[in-house]
């Protein structure tokens, strides 16, 4: 691998890597993602391995650590390219079976096909799983495509060919322009115009400017950033460098947390091997143009996300928020014009350049352009990352996507926007997706966690999570976050505990309302968000609990009571053994039966209890009925 001099040996450099990889050979993919390889995913690959070796297959099968496709919940997923051939779940014990039937014999391996739970149907390709069928993938398709850790995959599949164009027919301004008309924009929260942003910090009078990937991704369960950074470094990398030639920057930075040592280590390699082949340095492509990219790993605090505080930290100082007098885009890292995107955001640009901006907002609603990639989680069938053009309904993506709520519950909500953003009611589950929509009702985009909720989720106890979540996390500067979170808690907690009044609601309205608009940043002045819109659409779960002393969604411990069934149970002595508190009494063939005193209420015995039975009964707003007499104990027939 020798340095690019000029765009003529890139192209030729990727003629040269196509004509090498003409042909229609097979390779493996196996997701090497962090949620693959937690489920065993270096087992299966090294399986692949030594199979392939074995069969003499491995002149012409190729086996690539792959990034991750998204259903995670499924993992170790395995793509066999050309056919795309998806099998998921796959064990190192099932690779002899797939080398043997499909790899050498051409045929597939039925059982680790997806299955559909309803009709049972199998899908073969991972375009046809139901979980692909409906999304856009713009940004995640090329995960499963390439190693991640080899440049030559991401160049094949077309890499490095917005710089290259870029550098040797498009003016700063062309790229800058691009971006504008595009409307792309930010994919971290607030959903700014990108290109203003760039056009702000490159008209700022100043002899440096900075480019800055914020890939803190701080919101609980979201993890859409990190399966960019892990499965495709390269795309972020090129999106950055075309940044810094728009507004002139020389300089980039990384935040990057240091919980995600697989995408740090990816991303230095990425960058090691940009250098190399002369993406990255100076002269980039013979252009004249100069750029280096730093790394910074964060600790992990989710203020740090926050651009101000992002910067503070990356100047070596306490992570905490400053004051934006004047924009940070303006005046930022070291008071220099500094352009902060989250990772998404800058993955989009290398597409925008090469494909144009007509190309880019052909997909989206009036004001949200191109797709937004979401972290579907909670009480969902799939789980997973899913990328889906601005506009698609929310309801589409929690049941066409999604498969809907699992076990027979009733959904309930959908929370998106992390802890920024707010909880959304099955009347409005019709909602296109996109920044202005999703705030109009009291929510937000935010970075594109969106949690499922059925009939179990007290939305009282959510607005609590979140609010202790962001109490926790406040930094602790202004008075207005810092004291106003932790009375907002205290109010919440006291209501959980059925201890709450109609003062306490109307109390935490007016704290929301100083929070929001006096905090220092961001983190403050949202922070009420969960808890507006939990008490806007679920008000009557709020007054339950204030009223009735009754948790409707029978989760609160303080407010539910724990009963068996004397009619449905089956003396198992599964429950028995589960309790932590000791409080169940039984026996074979005796009716088992809680001591309320003893009972903690942490609903072991009812998530124990097999669902044959069913014996374990919650009660909340009402007594609990008597335990039968000792000598009527005896399981009925
Ligand atoms: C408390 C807080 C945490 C944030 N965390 C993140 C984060 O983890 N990742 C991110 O990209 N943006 C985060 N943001 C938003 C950033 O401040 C900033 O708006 C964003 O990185 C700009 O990039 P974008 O325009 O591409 O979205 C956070 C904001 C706040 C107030
Ligand atoms: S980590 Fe493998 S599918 Fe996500």
């Amino acid at each position: 691998m020798c340095r690019l001099e000029n765009t003529a040996a890139y192209e030729a450099y990727r003629k040269e890597l196509l004509d090498a990889r003409a042909g229609d050979a097979p390779t493996v993919a196996v997701c090497a993602g962090t949620g693959c390889l937690a489920m065993g995913a270096k087992g299966v690959i090294e399986a692949f391995e030594s199979a392939i070796e074995e069969k003499g297959l491995d002149a012409t099968v190729g086996v690539k650590r792959a990034g991750c496709p998204g259903f995670c919940e499924r993992g170790p997923v395995v793509v066999i390219h050309p056919e795309e051939t998806c099998y998921l779940q796959v064990k190192p014990e099932d690779v002899a079976e797939i080398v043997e039937q499909t790899l050498a014999g051409g045929k597939v391996v039925e059982r680790l096909l997806y299955e559909d739970a309803a009709s049972g149907a199998r899908s073969q390709r991972e375009s046809e799983i139901p979980f692909y069928a409906h999304q856009e993938r713009r940004l995640l398709a090329s995960n499963i495509k390439l190693d991640s850790r080899k440049i030559d995959d991401y160049v094949a599949l077309g890499g490095y060919s917005a710089l290259a164009k870029a550098l040797s027919s498009m003016s700063a301004q062309d790229v800058l322009d691009e971006v504008k008309n595009a409307n792309l924009r930010g994919r971290g929260g607030a959903g700014f115009p990108a290109g203003r942003k760039w056009e702000g910090s490159r008209d700022a009078p100043a002899d440096e400017r900075f480019v800055i990937v914020n890939a803190d991704e701080g919101d609980p369960g979201a993890f859409m950033d990190r399966a960019l950074l892990e499965g495709n470094p390269h795309s972020i990398l090129e999106g950055l460098i075309l940044g810094a030639y728009a507004i002139g920057a020389h300089q980039g930075y990384v935040y990057v947390r240091q919980e995600y040592p697989l995408a740090v280590d990816n991303l230095l390699h990425a960058i090691e091997e940009a250098t190399r082949l002369g993406f990255l340095g100076e002269d980039i492509l013979g252009s004249g143009f100069d750029f280096v990219v730093h790394v910074h790993r964060g600790a992990g605090a989710f203020v740090c996300g926050e651009s101000t505080a992002l910067m503070t930290a990356l100047e070596g100082r306490v992570g905490e928020p400053r004051p934006k007098y004047v924009r940070s885009n303006v005046k930022g890292l070291w008071g220099k014009p500094s352009v902060l995107n989250n990772v998404e955001t800058w993955a989009n640009v290398p597409l925008i350049i090469n494909h144009g901006a007509e190309w880019f907002t052909k997909v989206g609603t009036e004001t949200s352009k191109g797709t937004k990639i979401f972290s579907l989680v909670g009480k969902i069938t799939n789980t997973g990352l899913v990328e889906v053009p601005m506009g698609m309904t929310l309801r589409q993506i929690v049941e066409d996507i999604g498969g809907g709520v699992p076990g027979g519950k009733k959904f309930k909500a959908v929370q998106t926007g992390g802890p920024s953003g707010g909880c959304i009611p099955e009347s409005m589950l019709d909602l296109p997706v996109g920044f202005d929509e999703l705030s109009d009702v009291g929510s937000m985009m935010g970075s594109g966690g969106m949690i499922v909720m059925d009939e179990d989720t007290c939305m009282v106890d959510v607005a609590r999570y979140f609010t202790e979540f962001l109490t926790d996390e406040s930094c602790g500067k202004c008075i207005p976050c810092r004291e106003g979170l932790r009375q907002m808690l205290r109010l919440l907690n006291k209501i959980v505990e059925g201890k709450g009044t109609r003062e306490d609601l109307a109390t935490l309205e007016e704290i929301s309302e100083v929070t929001s608009v006096a905090s220092l940043c961001a983190l403050g002045k949202s922070a009420p968000a969960p808890l507006l819109s939990t008490l806007k659409y679920f008000r009557e779960e709020f007054e339950a609990h204030i009223d009735e002393k009754r948790c409707p969604a029978l989760s609160c411990n303080e407010m539910v009571r724990y009963w068996i069934d004397p009619d449905a149970c089956k003396a198992c002595l599964i429950c028995t053994r589960h309790c932590p508190s000791e409080a169940i009494s039984g026996a074979k063939k005796q009716i088992h039966v809680i001591d309320q005193e003893l009972c903690n209420g942490c609903g072991s015995c009812w998530e124990v209890c097999p669902d044959k039975f069913d014996a374990i009964r919650r009660i909340s707003g009402a007594p609990v009925p008597d335990p039968l007499p000792e000598d009527q104990r005896e399981v009925r027939a």
